[in-house]
């Protein structure tokens, strides 16, 4: 067992304490790694607010990479000193949904996700005797963690840790939900709606798939001129203008395809009105998952079909190489995404920034 600083969550709508906590060797089937940098995704502002609910005390943060320090029993595809991304999936290869090929649908995610346990259901984290939860079975808030082996995958040691930490989560989840989920095609029409480190990777997964026309809503305007920088054609202002109305000026019949990345039922419901015939919309944003949404089912008469996207629909070892590599070739824009670069104890006032939807994505450098 050794000691770290982590920031840690004690009540819901109060802010992480910054402190000492101990961390156990890894078990069966686990790696410890020492975290280099972690992005800050919306989904921890939810948990941090009460939306998605989680044991407390907890260590937030899922989109971390780091360095492999230790290697539980069993675990042969890493070792001590590889350069390695947390993904979030343990992909655990023997579940109907991984035996399906969809691993972003993994059942042990029911463990790391829901309970942010290992896939024991227990921790390596404590406090004052007390055990401490790891958000998505990671935690990287924190100077080290302990995570299931299969949520690792291996990157090249040339890639800066600091920028590809955000293929954790929002990257992949934004560019998977355009190639994979949706299989936008070229020559398309998209819009996308919220433009945070989600969203504007959206946005770049319809430009590398080679939409046409790509309408990023948003209403904080240095993200819309940063839609524009990294693929969109066309922008709207959500407070000053009807969007759906907006969109149907644009493309005539509404777009191929829409994707809502806030988390609001509203917007869920506004893509419906903004798609065409045989139009798909993808929530990507998850609002408060006990809500429900309203659809007029002329949509569906129409042929209009609405899906879920989990994780971008990622399969993690051929997805993320393929996303590292597109990074390395420059299509694939991380750095222009990375709005701020912070120290753990700042974690609290990046929220706070967040909430008031400011910034793409901040970054913690450990
Ligand atoms: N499905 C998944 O697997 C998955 C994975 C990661 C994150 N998420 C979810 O994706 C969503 C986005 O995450 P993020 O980290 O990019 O969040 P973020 O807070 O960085 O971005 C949200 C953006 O929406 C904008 N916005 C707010 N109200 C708006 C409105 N009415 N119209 C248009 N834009 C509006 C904000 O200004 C902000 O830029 C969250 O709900 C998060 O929980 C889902
Ligand atoms: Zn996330
Ligand atoms: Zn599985």
């Amino acid at each position: 067992m050794e000691h770290i600083q982590a920031a840690v969550l004690h009540q819901f709508n109060e802010p992480m304490r910054t402190e000492e906590i101990s961390i156990d060797e890894p078990h069966d089937g686990e790696a410890l790694i020492r975290v280099v940098a972690s992005g800050l995704c919306h989904s921890d502002y939810s948990v941090l607010h009460g939306i998605l609910r989680s044991e407390l005390p907890a260590v937030l943060g899922h989109e971390g990479a780091g360095i492999v320090e230790k290697v539980g029993p069993g675990v042969t595809h890493l070792k001590p000193g590889d350069h390695v991304i947390a993904v979030l999936t343990p992909s655990c290869g023997h579940c109907p949904m991984c035996q399906e090929e969809s691993p972003s649908l993994c059942f042990e995610t029911f463990k790391t996700m829901v309970g942010n346990t290992m896939l024991d259901g227990t921790n390596r984290l404590q406090l004052d005797g007390r055990s401490v939860r790891q958000l998505c079975g990671i935690g990287s808030f924190a100077q080290k963690a302990v995570v299931p082996a299969g949520a690792l995958i291996k990157v090249d040691k040339d890639v800066p840790l600091d920028k590809v930490c955000l293929i954790g989560c929002g990257v992949t989840t934004g560019v998977g939900a355009a190639l994979n989920t949706a299989q936008v095609k070229p020559g398309s029409s998209c819009v996308v709606i919220g433009c945070g480190g989600v969203g504007l990777s959206i946005i770049q997964g319809c430009r590398i798939a080679g939409a046409e026309t790509i309408i990023a809503v948003e209403p904080n305007v240095a993200k819309r001129d940063l839609a524009m920088e990294l693929g969109a054609t066309h922008t709207i202002d959500p407070k000053a203008e009807d969007a759906r109305k907006k969109v149907r000026e644009i493309t005539m019949l509404g777009t191929h395809y829409a994707f809502e990345a806030i988390g609001r039922i509203d917007t869920v419901e506004q893509m419906w009105g903004m798609i065409r015939p045989n139009g798909l919309a993808v929530v990507v944003g998850v609002p408060n998952p006990r809500d429900e949404v309203k659809l007029r089912v002329s949509g569906f008469l129409a042929q209009r079909s609405m899906k879920g996207s989990a994780y971008g629909s990622a399969v993690p070892t051929r997805d993320i190489p393929r996303f590292v590599d597109l990074y390395r070739k420059g299509e694939l824009k991380l750095d222009a995404l990375i709005t701020a670069r912070i120290g753990l104890e700042q974690v609290n006032e990046a929220f706070e920034a967040m909430g008031r939807g400011e910034g793409a994505r901040s970054v913690i450098v450990f």
